[in-house]
């Protein structure tokens, strides 16, 4: 169940995931995400950012620690109710994840009728985030005859169309030029303005340097964070 009571939607406490046989991917990390805010997750190849997208939407486990996604603590958390969560997290992958052979309509409308969403809902969500990042002339091209830059921006638009309570995205400007990624972060901006919580793992200074948002560095799986928490940027706190 998603509660409301939780101003947290992401808290990790004394995380640390080793990978066999000693690869130390995250040190005892410990911080929280509040509901409605956009971070920033950067650090060099290798420092462990995927790792902690994939513990955060339970694709992995960690070694040690607790973790807490909007009130359910995934070390318990029944098959049911994992995936009434999956359902409302958005995850645009470092790797795609697109059914080759399949349209990107069709690519983006199999994540939305999991969702027992209606046909016309399905349609105008499609062509709404399409149009966002450019590529409603491509609705109909099978995602395997598309540049790797148009791919990407495919399985960002089939994060984004269910409008999650919670947006992971891995790498989302990797492939673009600095026009596309400005796309991208267009419809991460929406999302966020209406509501999402938003994390973007990136190498891509480009996208983050002028923000307000906090920015959570790894380095050898250990994290640093910089920047205010919205409420405190609000009340002009210093910390
Ligand atoms: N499945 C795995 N098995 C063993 N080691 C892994 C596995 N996945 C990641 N690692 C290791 O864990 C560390 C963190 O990897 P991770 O993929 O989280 O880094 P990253 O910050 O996402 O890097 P990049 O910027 O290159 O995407 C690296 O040393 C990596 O080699
Ligand atoms: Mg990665």
């Amino acid at each position: 169940m998603i509660s409301d009571d939780h101003p947290a939607i992401i808290e990790f406490v004394k995380i640390s995931k080793v990978y066999p046989p000693d690869i130390l991917a995250l040190v005892d990390i410990s911080f929280k995400i509040n509901k409605g805010e956009m971070v920033f997750l950067t650090g060099p190849s290798g420092a462990g950012k995927t790792t902690m997208i994939k513990l955060i939407c339970n694709i992995d486990k960690p070694t040690k620690g607790f973790i807490d996604i909007a009130g359910n603590d995934l070390s318990k958390i029944k098959p049911a109710a994992m995936q009434a969560l999956r359902q409302k997290i958005g995850v645009a992958y470092q790797d795609f994840r697109l059914l080759p052979r399949l349209t990107v309509f069709q690519n983006i409308a199999m994540a939305l009728e999991v969702k027992f969403m209606d046909g016309k809902t399905i349609r105008s969500r499609i062509h709404e985030v399409l149009n966002v990042l450019n590529m409603t002339n491509k609705i109909y091209k099978r995602t395997d005859k598309l540049s790797r830059g148009e791919q990407q921006r495919v399985a960002i638009a089939r994060a984004a169309a269910a409008r999650p309570i919670l947006l992971l995205a891995d790498e989302p400007t990797g492939n673009l030029d600095s026009q596309a990624g400005t796309d991208v972060m267009a419809l991460f901006s929406q999302l966020n303005e209406e509501g999402t919580t938003v994390v973007i793992a990136t190498h891509d200074k480009s996208i983050y340097r002028d923000s307000h948002c906090r920015i959570f560095h790894l380095d050898g799986g250990e994290l640093d964070i910089t920047g205010q928490e919205p409420e405190d940027r609000e009340q002009g706190t210093e910390t």
